[in-house]
């Protein structure tokens, strides 16, 4: 799955901006930084991932409403897929994977 070349940074601390504790957590197999506080699509954006998923004909899809209600950004956590990224905190020792075409949802055929 592709990605930008240039990461979206995070904002520099101060000026009335704090960040939350640091993280370590898994983004496709490797082992990334992420602060107490971020949404795991924030966490995508600083990596420099804008998609998060493929559909299943393999159209990128990322961010889009950001408030949990159009389901563009599915991601697979802890081996859950179909989680929105928008409205899911970061953990510590968060397993987080870009979604790779349709995953259906645990005991569906
Ligand atoms: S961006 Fe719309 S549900 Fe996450």
């Amino acid at each position: 799955m592709s990605s930008v070349s240039a990461h979206f940074a995070r904002l520099p601390v101060g000026h009335g901006l704090e960040r939350g504790a640091a993280l370590a957590l898994t983004l496709d197999g490797r082992t990334v930084t992420a602060y107490e506080g971020e949404t795991v699509a924030a966490l995508l954006l600083a990596e420099g991932h804008v998609a998060t998923r493929r559909t299943r004909g393999g159209s990128p899809r990322g961010v889009y409403c950001g408030m949990g209600v159009c389901f563009d950004c599915l991601v697979v956590v802890d081996g859950v897929p179909n989680t929105r990224a928008c409205v899911t905190w970061v953990l510590e020792g968060m397993d987080v994977a870009r979604q790779d075409g349709l995953v259906p949802a645990a005991g569906a055929q």
